[in-house]
């Protein structure tokens, strides 16, 4: 082998090792920066669309009224269970059965506006009427 056939051999065959060791990778190295950018902005911009998977999850959230005893145990068990100024104690008949005689209407009507020292709604500002209502019930059960 002529010497300018052995130096073009090399020079082709150093040509190949640089084109492999630094173009493949890059472009290798490209696709998975590129796939890491695409999942990090997809972490605060995935759209969730009605009909899709995540949608569906989405939809079920709302949890609708809170339960008669998270309202009680939440806003009202501080004052009715022990009797706090004054308060019908939770279930005990003799304390309810004379507020009874103004008729359940009028016992919603003043848990929701509030009465001498029950403030309204007792201690939860958030809860709807109805919730309030379900409250006094779940107060009342077994009266
Ligand atoms: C800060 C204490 C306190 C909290 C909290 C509280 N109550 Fe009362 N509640 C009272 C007191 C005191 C009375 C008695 C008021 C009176 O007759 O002067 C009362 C009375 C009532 C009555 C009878 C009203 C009537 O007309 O005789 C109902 C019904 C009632 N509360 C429901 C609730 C409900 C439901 C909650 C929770 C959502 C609640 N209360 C939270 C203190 C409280």
């Amino acid at each position: 082998m002529k010497r300018w056939q052995y130096d073009l051999r090399n020079v082709i065959s150093l040509t190949a090792l640089i084109i492999s060791t630094t173009l493949i990778p890059n472009t290798l190295m490209a696709g998975a920066v590129e796939d890491g950018i695409i999942s990090r902005i997809q972490a605060v911009g995935n759209i969730c669309i009605e009909g899709h998977a995540c949608a569906e999850a989405l939809m079920a959230a709302p949890s609708g009224p809170r339960s008669a005893e998270e309202v009680y145990n939440s806003g009202c068990m501080a004052c009715h269970t022990s009797g706090a100024a004054g308060a019908p104690k939770f279930r005990d008949v003799a304390a309810w059965s004379t507020r009874l005689d103004k008729g359940l209407e009028m016992l919603y009507s003043n848990a929701i506006n509030g009465i001498g020292a029950m403030p309204a709604k007792g201690l939860c500002p958030k809860c709807s009427d109805e919730e309030i209502e379900i409250a006094v019930d779940y107060m009342l059960e077994g009266i």
